[in-house]
């Protein structure tokens, strides 16, 4: 388990399936998430149970409040590439009732330090629609820096939008 200032993270459990398909038919929460094709709720409590245990290529973890122990949300650091120490990152919180309240901002430092500290990653990256800026804001607020832009590389509702490469460096991470 890692433990931030407001939150814990720890491993999912298959029975957590429920609160995983509810978040993922949110289309609040995946406004600006990468859009799979729909999943019944037996198909991803199939995938929960099948899911391999977490290790160097794909670390996954709950976020869960520190004062409630209340599952909020999800954060995952994966497609690992060891010849250059790299990986990627994802988070979303899915109780959109603590956004806001600087939850995402403490998982995305603990899962980062954890990256750089216990996996000896060189850099932590990932992608962001430019429109989403509550996401953007948290992720400079922990070090990561802009490093690219990548032009109509989202479509969301007959509409396109770019997405910004953002990456931090070991070292890099503040606070
Ligand atoms: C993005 C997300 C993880 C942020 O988590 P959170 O717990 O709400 O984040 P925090 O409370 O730690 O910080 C949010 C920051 O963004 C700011 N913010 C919120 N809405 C904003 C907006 N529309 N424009 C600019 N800044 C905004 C907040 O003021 C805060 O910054 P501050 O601390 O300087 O005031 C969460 O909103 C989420 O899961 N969204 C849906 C899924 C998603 O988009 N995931 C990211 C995919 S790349």
């Amino acid at each position: 388990m890692l433990t931030g200032k407001l939150v814990r993270l720890r491993a999912m459990e298959p029975s957590e399936a429920e609160t995983l398909w509810r978040w993922n038919n949110d289309p609040e929460v995946v406004r600006w998430m990468g859009e799979g094709y729909p999943e019944s709720l037996a198909q991803i409590t199939e995938r929960c149970e099948d899911r391999n245990r977490n290790s160097y290529d794909n670390v996954l973890l709950g976020i869960e409040t520190l004062d409630e122990g209340r599952l909020i949300g999800i954060v995952r650091l994966g497609d690992t590439e060891p010849e250059i120490g790299s990986a990627e990152l994802d988070i979303y919180i899915g109780e959109k009732d603590c956004w806001g309240k600087g939850y995402g901002t403490d998982a995305t430092r603990e899962i980062c330090r954890y990256g750089f500290d216990r996996m000896r990653l060189h850099s932590i990256e990932l992608w962001v629609v430019a429109e989403n800026e509550a996401a953007i804001r948290v992720y400079e607020k922990v070090g990561f820096s802009r490093d690219g832009r990548r032009r109509d590389a989202f479509r969301r509702d007959g509409k396109w939008h770019d997405m910004i490469l953002m990456t931090m460096l070991e070292g890099e991470l503040a606070g």
